[in-house]
């Protein structure tokens, strides 16, 4: 089983300071431990500066993403921020296509696969959400939504390219619900989701994709949820707000990959 990767995402939470403390605290746990899960903060866009600095810090054990970028390279696009500015504040990670960005700000496949391509000029690598609605995966639809998603927001990309994409399965029904999707469903789709792949890109492009799982990670169903063959780990909403939750879903990921 390949190392695992943890993504928090922050949305829109924390005020300067407590954010300062999130980190502090995060940066202070993570730190002499020797872990093998890759861990991506990302905090609010006006945060990138502070949680930068403190990724570049001696004993840092962290990297920086983003929540959101441009469609747009640049011009006049007021209150927006290019894929070239996240790369001049050494951001090294974009999550695209949230669910939120979809149901509240008009994200469509189409403009997830502009920001792609923004990204990936820069050097960013994007985190690709992707996921069904409870009506939809009720009505037996999420496969058909997911591979949807998937193929029109991703594969445009030659292989080359595809190599440094992130995607995360979160299913819309169980983010910041308290509802997990099981273990089952969870490999379920993403073993589907790297099918896809893999009739695009061929098994190696396959295999070595980071297909992260997302929606009510916690603390204790984080190990389940790691365990399964074709979860590379997590995107964490609500529990990447507290330093010892996020802490610990990252060593569950130490624990998945030593137990398997
Ligand atoms: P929760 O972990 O709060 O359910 O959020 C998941 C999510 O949307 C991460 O991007």
């Amino acid at each position: 089983m390949k190392e695992k990767l943890v993504i928090g995402n922050w949305k829109m939470n924390k005020t300067f300071e407590q954010a300062d403390d999130l980190i502090g605290d995060i940066f202070d746990l993570l730190k002499g431990f020797h872990k093998t899960t890759e861990v991506v903060i990302c905090p609010p866009s006006l945060y990138l500066e502070l949680a930068t600095d403190y990724a570049d810090a001696e004993d840092s054990n962290f990297r920086i993403g983003a929540q959101n970028c441009s469609e747009y390279k640049n011009g006049a696009y007021t209150g927006e921020i290019s894929a070239e500015m996240l790369s001049e504040m050494e951001v090294e990670f974009c999550i695209v296509g949230h669910s939120e960005r979809r149901k509240y700000f008009g994200e469509t496949d189409e403009t997830v696969a502009k920001k792609v391509d923004r990204l990936i000029e820069q050097n960013i690598i994007p985190v690709v959400c992707c996921g069904e609605q409870l009506e939809e995966r009720k009505a037996g639809k999420h496969f058909e939504i997911v591979e949807k998603q998937v193929k029109e927001s991703l594969f445009h990309l030659p292989a080359n390219h595809f190599e440094h994409v992130v995607i995360a399965y979160e299913p819309v029904w169980a983010i910041g619900t308290g509802e997990t999707a099981t273990p089952a469903q969870a490999e379920e789709m993403h073993a589907f989701i790297r099918s896809l792949v893999e009739k695009q890109y061929g098994a190696d492009v396959a295999y070595n994709l980071y297909i992260l799982y997302g929606g009510s990670c916690n603390p204790k169903n984080a190990l389940e949820l790691f365990s399964q063959q074709d979860v590379d780990g997590g995107l964490i909403g609500g529990a990447s707000l507290t330093a010892s939750d996020f802490v610990a879903i990252v060593e569950a990921g130490d624990t998945a990959v030593k137990d398997n």
